[in-house]
């Protein structure tokens, strides 16, 4: 009898070997090698007082993902990502021996743990921007035996050490970061969540050419939500719009329309949106507003719009366009930072790509 398989940590490997969430059997021997509980040994379990400490071992190395920290309105910043999320990542990394890996959001340790044990410790750079959440990071790696470099701050801007051979961020940003256009070597290649206003869920595969400094690629299968990158900030304070100087229609599609996955990525690659739930007045649902005063609102069967753009036509234009099984967008990022997107024979410029925080 192998007794390693009576701890729980290898029975997750096992699972998601079993369930094809893991296909590499190199990371299938890092999940087996690696104990997520000496990363996560308690997390926080959300019930009808709030958050409260859980140290339960069983849940812990369940395929799912484990909150680590609230912020002072209870809302989660930290986090240990679903294994299986963490796998689909890693696949799409395509790493080789001996590559360098940048990674940003180190959070626990435990996916920095991983790539120490895949790539070794010395190919593994980290960059945490919670120095708390950091340290204990570090003391967790040290003392299981790695110790990659590990920096503090806005993992946006450059790292030294670089480039990299590959990129993978386990928190979003809205738009890939001038920097890690040059983070990452001719030939490298970023695996991100790209975070949108309409939908956070896109996980980007881009690869870095080997001539012209273009990054390009497409978008996981798989649903991946991640915590914002927290240089964005709060939401900004948005005014209810007027509704009388909007123009109402019957709406063809409602906001069900981005419960489909491989459009809701199309979808956020065509409109820059914060997306907020509202009571508002006669319990109007759902609200887009968008930085240049167009808005959205999904008012029961009515969509009402105004401001300069139209951006429910898009999306319903969109959605008419599309149907399951056809090819996903593919993004390109030029050397200036320019996003442009191109799905179903058309092209367009990636809206906000010139608006974030870094
Ligand atoms: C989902 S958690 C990371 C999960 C982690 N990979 C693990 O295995 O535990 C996201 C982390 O990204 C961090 N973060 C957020 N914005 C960041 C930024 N701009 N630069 C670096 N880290 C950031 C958060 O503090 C948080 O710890």
């Amino acid at each position: 009898v192998d007794i390693t398989t009576r701890y729980p940590h290898v029975l997750l490997a096992q699972h998601l070997v079993a369930s094809g969430a893991v296909t590499d059997p190199a990371w299938g021997r890092a999940f087996a090698g690696v104990d997520r509980a000496r990363y996560v040994p308690s997390f926080l379990a959300e019930n009808d007082t709030g958050w409260t400490a859980c140290t339960d071992r069983e849940r812990i190395a369940e395929d799912i993902p484990l909150v680590t920290q609230v912020d002072a309105y209870d809302r989660p910043i930290s986090s240990s990502t679903a294994p299986s999320l963490m796998a689909a990542m890693l696949d799409a990394l395509d790493v080789g021996p001996n590559m360098r890996i940048l990674e940003i959001g180190t959070g626990t340790g435990y996916n920095t743990a991983l790539l120490c044990h895949r790539l070794g410790d010395r190919n593994v750079v980290s960059v945490e921007y919670d120095e708390d959440v950091a340290l204990l990071a570090y003391e967790r790696l040290a003392s299981n035996g790695y110790r990659p470099r590990l920096h503090v701050g806005d993992g946006a801007h450059t790292v030294h050490d670089g480039p990299y051979d590959r990129l993978i961020a386990t928190c979003g940003f809205p738009t890939v970061p001038a920097a890690w256009l040059r983070q990452v070597r001719p030939g490298g290649r970023i695996v991100m969540p790209l975070t949108r206003g309409l939908y956070n869920g896109a996980i980007a595969v881009l690869d870095v050419s080997y001539d012209d400094g273009m990054v390009e690629g497409g978008f996981l299968p798989v649903f991946g939500g991640f915590m914002p990158t927290r240089t964005l900030g709060d939401l900004p304070h948005l005014p209810v719009p007027d509704l009388d100087s909007g123009e109402r229609r019957p709406a063809k599609r409602g906001l069900s329309v981005l419960d489909c996955h491989a459009f809701a990525v199309v979808a956020a690659l065509l409109v820059d949106v914060v997306r907020i739930p509202r009571g508002g007045p006669d319990g109007l649902a759902w609200w887009l507003h968008s930085p240049d005063g167009s808005w959205v609102c999904l008012d029961g069967g009515d969509v009402i719009q105004g401001g300069p753009q139209r951006l429910w036509d898009a999306i319903e234009t969109a959605a008419d366009a599309w149907s399951p099984g056809m090819d996903g967008p593919t993004l390109t990022v030029d050397p200036d930072g320019r996003h442009t997107v191109a799905w179903a024979g058309r092209e367009w410029e990636m809206p906000g790509h010139g608006r974030t925080a870094h």
